[in-house]
């Protein structure tokens, strides 16, 4: 379509619909309180607006499901298969690929190839599931993000960016062999959902040739990632978002996708990579716990739909609506006073909850205590990044505090539409009315390892 349009508009038509559930403000405390104050143990039809997580929880195209009924459900060499690796090699131009039936699958079988006990992996964030399968495997994870990062309210372009000479400095002072592999999270999850600019991809692929460190990407949200590299990145205003993924993946040794964000599926992904000697003992142990090599933990029609959603992903009337239509919410917030992280990133907004609760210390988790708050008010469910999820115990057993108190409001694709993100403005708008108001929260009990799936917390009792 010509462009010169004002309005963005949801460039697809709705053929199924699915009612939200509405419930009252006395069946949201009893559901609170059963669930110890943790969104993750409230039941979904308890939930209105559910931004707990972009992660599988989009709306397939008509393709994408006319695509589950030709899947090839052969256990070995399905045709769904061979669909899906051509998608992945003629996206990526790596030779091997294996479906993964999810992110941390991917996640678990390289780093138990590549990690071990003295190595560390080198990262501009490790996302939290990213940062356990490098614990679980021995090695040690290490983010470097660019100091910008964590300027919350400060904008700049490419916050997701790795501190290129941090990640040098910390390659010589360990020495290069220990340096299991540079990750780059495309976009960064943990800080923003921020984009990385493919001079900072490269810059770092010349660092990695040169000390001769493996270069992967987690491409969770790299259709996201190369939109905000046409629009902000000097050179590459006039190239499709193909052309500038394709770039992206030519500065890779390997990579691995959740697939379950950017491309659509409610339940994906796979590892992609060159190298023939890792190639075969990820096989190995993918075989052992996900499945034949040809479906992963993955039926043929899950292969067929992701193949389509990659593809999808890249679709310029998409790309930019989704983004558009994060920047839009991001935009009332700002005008309703609540402090986000800025500017917006590429699948959700950030509140800075350590801003918008000063009255709130860390370890009475002011992220969690907000994200209670939006529940309670309106069954708005979002996401803690902050000292439940990322805070090391400290030898006393009381958590240390993480470097951010964020809530992640994140996007389900092609789900939401403009209406709804009205709604979220306006009961942020009441919220950030009477944040003085919301209480601290105390942690009762949580396991050392992904603890905020399952911890249990309460409200401090008023003073
Ligand atoms: N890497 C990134 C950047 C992610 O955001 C995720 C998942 C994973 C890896 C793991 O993938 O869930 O398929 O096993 N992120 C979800 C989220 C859970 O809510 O951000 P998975």
């Amino acid at each position: 379509m010509e462009r010169g349009w004002k309005t963005i508009i949801e460039p697809f038509k709705v053929k199924v619909v699915e009612p939200l559930a509405f419930t009252t403000r006395d069946e949201r405390e009893r559901a609170l309180r059963q669930a110890g104050w943790n969104l993750f143990q409230i039941p979904a039809d308890k939930v209105l607006i559910d931004l707990l997580t972009d992660s599988g929880t989009s709306a397939m195209s008509a393709d994408q499901w006319s695509g589950m009924m030709r899947g090839d459900e052969s256990y070995a060499g399905a045709r769904s298969f061979f669909r899906l690796e051509k998608a992945v090699r003629d996206l990526t131009g790596l030779r091997h690929v294996f479906p993964m039936h999810q992110g941390r699958a991917a996640e678990r079988i390289l780093f138990k190839a590549t990690g071990g006990a003295g190595k560390v992996f080198l990262s501009n964030s490790h996302f939290d599931t990213t940062r356990a399968n490098v614990e679980a495997s021995g090695a040690e994870a290490i983010d470097l993000p660019v100091p910008e990062a964590l300027a919350f309210g400060t904008p700049a372009p490419f916050k997701g960016d790795v501190d290129l000479r941090a990640l040098e400095a910390k390659i010589r002072e360990l020495g290069a062999a220990k340096v299991a592999m540079i990750i780059l999270t495309v976009t960064n999850n943990s800080l923003g959902g921020q984009p990385v600019s493919l001079g900072n991809i490269r810059a770092a692929r010349e660092i990695s040739k040169h000390y001769k460190i493996p270069l992967f990407l987690d491409i969770a949200r790299f259709a996201e990632n190369s939109w905000f590299v046409k629009l902000r990145e000097a050179g590459h205003a006039t190239r499709t978002p193909a052309e500038i993924a394709k770039e992206m993946f030519s500065y890779c040794d390997g990579c691995w996708m959740s697939a379950k964000k950017d491309a659509f599926v409610n339940m994906g992904g796979f590892l992609a990579l060159n190298d023939d000697a890792l190639a075969k003992d990820c096989r190995d142990e993918m075989i052992l716990g996900e499945g034949f090599p040809t479906y992963g933990g993955l039926a043929g029609r899950d292969l067929e739909a992701l193949a389509i959603g990659l593809g999808e992903a890249l679709d310029e009337h998409y790309l930019e609506y989704r983004i558009r239509s994060i920047a839009y919410l991001g935009d009332g917030l700002r005008k309703a006073g609540v402090p986000i992280v800025e500017p917006p990133g590429g699948h959700a907004i950030y509140i800075d909850a350590r801003a918008m609760l000063p009255h709130i210390p860390a370890d009475g988790y002011p992220a969690q205590a907000l994200a209670c708050e939006l529940y309670l008010t309106a069954g708005v469910r979002g996401v803690e990044i902050g000292s439940l999820m990322f805070g090391k115990r400290g030898a006393d057993g009381k958590p240390a505090p993480a470097k951010m108190e964020l809530v992640r409001l994140a996007m389900p694709r092609r789900v939401y539409t403009q209406s709804h993100v009205d709604f979220l403005i306006e009961v942020l708008t009441d919220v950030a009315a009477r944040a003085k108001t919301i209480r601290p929260l105390r942690l009762l009990e949580a396991p050392a390892r992904l603890g905020h799936f399952t911890a249990r917390l309460e409200p401090e009792p008023a003073a």
